[in-house]
């Protein structure tokens, strides 16, 4: 026997988890039309030097990368941002700025698996490219929490933690943190959450930080008040910028729903402004969303630099969230019709009806399993069918089925021409 089970970290969807998928997209797909954000997509495989960073970032570490028949090295997606760069500088002559995607990529990381956390997951991604104020990034807040708020979530359940690139920058600047440095300092901080502070000291120093600035940077992570940071800072324009961005959401009638959380660094390399993470309010979930702004990626891949802003939101922290919330949508299976042959002398007949009533714009099914017609009729029961349809001899000998309503489990019989023209009111 072969192995049943699918690779470590990837997952089957059954029918029952196709139909929660499916409306997830929905969601996704539907919140980003109507707020004027167009789709597109690439293929799963890319060029491996596309995820290498200078930085260390982990996601460099975690490809599923190969060589191909013709020795190029490939790698499966872990994420979108690198190939929408890419899409974007293989057309920026022909794109007018600014421009509003999404996309609902499948990505693979090879991940330590925790809760949260698969070597396969789906990620919406939503990004604005060529918007340099904070408008882009309000735009890209409000599209995520509208997501949210039409999966029933709202303030009390999810919050949004902010903070900006530029204020940890300028902490580190105070700090005389060489400036070649930040990156990998930022990339080691987002660690914070998950090694002990002995450790993370360990790995600041290892990278050219002394142990007093160590120090000296756990004091200014300890403020949460954006106003006393403020005072305490040289530059301020990180900060600036996120109160006006905090000031646009309240006028938006989002204010609620943001938090400033100075220890929201984000492990990828590329941001350079505000960052975001998504998550309940007491922080019990891997992070449900994330992203920030990337000015500089596209210069970093040897493009003109063009700003860009965006967020990536998987697909498995909010339906544990959701279930956790007992949130998760009624998603039955629906037919309109299923149609019963009495025997197989009447298949032909089916598939005719079938099809005429599949014209109407009818989904219909027929039960060609030949069972006892108390069988076929709990079948159709449990395929969500509204009416069942069944074919006898002696009532198709007239033109005529016999309609039955699952529902109420009354049945008559009616005429095949008046079953068809009626199919439009019932669909
Ligand atoms: P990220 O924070 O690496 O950002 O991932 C974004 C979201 O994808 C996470 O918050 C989580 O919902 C989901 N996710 C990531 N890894 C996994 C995993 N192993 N299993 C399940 N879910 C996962 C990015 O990928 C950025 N490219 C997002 C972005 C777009 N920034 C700007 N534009």
């Amino acid at each position: 026997m072969i192995d049943l089970q699918p690779v470590k970290g990837t997952r089957d969807f059954f029918p029952d988890e196709m139909r929660l998928r499916n409306w997830l997209f929905e969601v996704w797909r539907r919140v980003s039309e109507q707020a004027g954000f167009e789709e597109y997509d690439t293929c799963v495989l890319e060029h491996e030097e596309l995820y290498i960073r200078k930085a260390g970032d982990e996601i460099s570490k975690q490809l599923y990368s190969f060589e191909d028949k013709g020795g190029r090295r490939l790698s499966l997606r872990p994420e979108m941002t690198p190939s929408l760069a890419r899409l974007v500088l293989k057309h920026t002559k022909s794109l007018s700025f600014p421009i509003k995607w999404f996309s609902m990529p499948q990505c693979f990381r090879y991940e330590r698996m925790t809760k949260g956390r698969r070597r396969e997951h789906f990620q919406w991604n939503a990004d604005i490219i060529g918007q340099p104020d904070m408008v882009a990034e309000a735009e890209i807040l409000m599209l995520l929490i509208s997501a949210c708020e039409s999966m029933g979530l709202t303030a009390n359940d999810i919050r949004v933690f902010i903070n900006d690139r530029r204020i940890l920058n300028a902490i580190l600047s105070q700090l005389n943190v060489a400036l070649d440095l930040h990156s990998a300092v930022l990339v080691i901080m987002d660690k914070r959450d998950k090694i002990s502070p002995e450790d993370l000291g360990k790995m600041l120093e290892e990278v050219g930080m002394s142990s007093s600035q160590v120090q000296q940077l756990n004091e200014y992570l300890s403020k949460s008040d954006l106003q006393e940071l403020k005072d305490s800072l040289q530059d301020t324009e990180g900060i600036d910028e996120l109160q006006h961005l905090l000031q646009l959401m309240d006028t938006a009638g989002y204010r609620d729903y943001l938090q400033f959380d100075i220890s929201i660094v984000r492990g990828l390399s590329y941001y350079t402004g505000a960052v975001f993470e998504v998550n309940s309010p007491d922080k019990q979930h891997r992070a449900i969303c994330g992203g920030g702004r990337y000015d500089s990626l596209l210069s970093t891949y040897g493009g003109e630099t063009i700003p860009a802003v965006g967020f990536g939101f998987g697909d498995v922290v909010v339906l544990d969230v959701l279930k956790e919330l007992e949130r998760f949508p009624e998603l039955p299976r629906t037919l309109d019709y299923t149609i019963i042959p009495f025997d197989t002398e009447q298949v032909g007949v089916a598939l005719k009806i079938g099809a005429e009533l599949r014209l109407k714009g009818a989904t219909v099914d027929c039960n060609f399993g030949m069972k006892k017609m108390k069988k076929s009729l709990q079948q159709a029961n449990e395929s969500g069918a509204k009416f069942a349809i069944l074919l006898f001899p002696e009532e198709l000998s007239q033109d005529k089925v016999v309609i039955r309503d699952m529902q109420l489990r009354e049945q008559k019989p009616i005429n095949i021409t008046d079953l068809i023209t009626s199919a439009e009111q019932t669909v």
